[in-house]
């Protein structure tokens, strides 16, 4: 018998991330972060554990938390035995995750690497001189960093606003993995269902197509009239709002806006549907308004399976997945984002902190990956998958 060995996801996870693995080698001999130490605060998942353990391999000294709700202690306990600090634990208590995150700053970390903007909105209020930079990964966190750029001071790279972000992951893995999250905590067929998509961004526009892909009869809403027409043009229904609300088996928010759905459109709401989000923050859909509306008569929790059913006093009712958060990163077996968009990401993370540790001067607040390392991360993922 040849030998055999079991592993876990996260070996799984690891092994499968080709880019990172090779980006680790090289880094085990550049070590472009000897002395240096990274704080981060992103979602502490099989995948990250990747993107943390390729650091260290630079001679990166790590200290690490989670985001709201997302973090999974199989990875924590994976990363302590790795010498990698872990803050916290997962949580959905803001209050609780903001003293993680003081905890991280307390460490006055050379680098960061954000996922929201909760460690550099922290910064923009009481920085510190060891501070070199670091980078940002999503449009949330984009979004709530640039105002406050004149505080910052330091360079902070945006990954999401690579191109290889935006199609890889924003486009192709989170239409997948919402689509994937909406069978896995539901069971239920996708067929003939009538789904509305709020938000045709970069992810709107992969949900939308998953749903269509699968047979289901997908209508947009977006504030924007350029992006509607779009949505338009590639053939999805783009009713008025209310009306996308009535009809709608499936509702699901990825706006990166707060209050997409809430207590007021309860009356719109067909019986039986099921709301879903996809945006970083758990404000799209007001489950707590809902919760606490006065025509809601009974609430059915399934903690197991992150469904919560509310019955109104009319009969009908809705049910809202993973407690109005990410539901990609919620619920039962949460995976995330595929490998593959993961692992060019997080070189592109990688790759971002390597220019920021070496310098590259201050007027690089909150500003778009170089193109230069877009074109190289490009490059390596194609010459492997070639
Ligand atoms: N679940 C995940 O794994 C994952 C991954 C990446 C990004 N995200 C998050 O998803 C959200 C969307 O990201 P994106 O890259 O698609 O952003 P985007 O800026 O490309 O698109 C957002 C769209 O929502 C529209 N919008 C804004 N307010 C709206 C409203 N009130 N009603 C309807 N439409 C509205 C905008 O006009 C825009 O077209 C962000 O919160 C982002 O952080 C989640």
């Amino acid at each position: 018998m040849p030998p055999s060995e079991t592993k876990t996801r996260i070996d799984w996870i690891a092994s499968s991330c080709r880019l990172l693995q090779s980006t680790a080698a090289e880094f085990a001999r550049t070590r472009p972060f000897t002395g240096l130490t990274i704080g981060t605060a992103i979602h502490l998942e099989p995948k990250t554990a990747a993107l943390l353990t390729t650091l260290q391999a630079g001679g990166a000294r790590l200290v690490a938390t989670g985001n709201l709700n997302s973090t999974q202690p199989e990875t924590i306990a994976y990363l302590s035995a790795h010498d990698i600090a872990v803050i916290g634990e997962q949580t959905t208590d803001a209050a609780a995750h903001g003293r993680f995150l003081d905890a991280i700053l307390a460490e006055k970390p050379d680098l960061l690497l954000d996922n929201g903007g909760d460690l550099f909105a922290r910064v923009a209020e009481r920085g510190y001189p060891a501070l070199r930079g670091g980078t940002e990964e999503t449009t949330s966190g984009r979004a709530r960093l640039a105002p406050l750029r004149d505080a910052i001071k330091v360079p902070v790279l945006v990954i999401n606003d690579s191109p290889i972000k935006q199609f890889a992951e924003n486009r192709h893995a989170v239409g997948q993995s919402l689509f994937e999250s909406y069978m896995r905590f539901t069971n239920r067929s996708t067929n003939g269902k009538r789904v509305t998509v709020f938000g045709y961004g970069a992810c709107g526009k992969g949900v939308a197509a998953c749903f269509r892909n699968a047979y289901s009869v997908v209508s947009v809403v977006d504030v924007n009239p350029v992006t509607t027409l779009e949505a338009h043009l590639d053939g999805f229904a783009t009713p008025l709002r209310e009306q996308a609300i009535r009809g709608a088996d499936v509702l699901v928010t990825v706006t990166g806006a707060p209050d997409i759905i809430t207590a007021i459109d309860l009356p719109l709401l067909k019986d039986g549907a099921i709301l879903i989000n996809g945006g970083h923050l758990p404000h799209e859909i007001a489950v707590a308004a809902i919760a606490a509306d006065k025509s809601v008569v009974e609430t059915m929790r399934y903690p197991s399976e992150g469904i919560e059913t509310f019955r109104f006093s009319d009969g009908r009712t809705i049910h809202v997945l993973g407690e109005g958060h990410m539901a990609n990163l919620a619920g039962p077996r949460p995976l995330g984002n595929s490998v593959e968009s993961m692992d060019l990401g997080f070189t592109l993370q990688a790759r971002c902190l390597e220019r920021v540790a070496h310098g590259i001067g201050p007027g690089h607040c909150v500003v778009p990956v170089p193109a230069d390392i877009d074109a190289a991360v490009a490059e390596a993922y194609l010459a492997i998958n070639r």
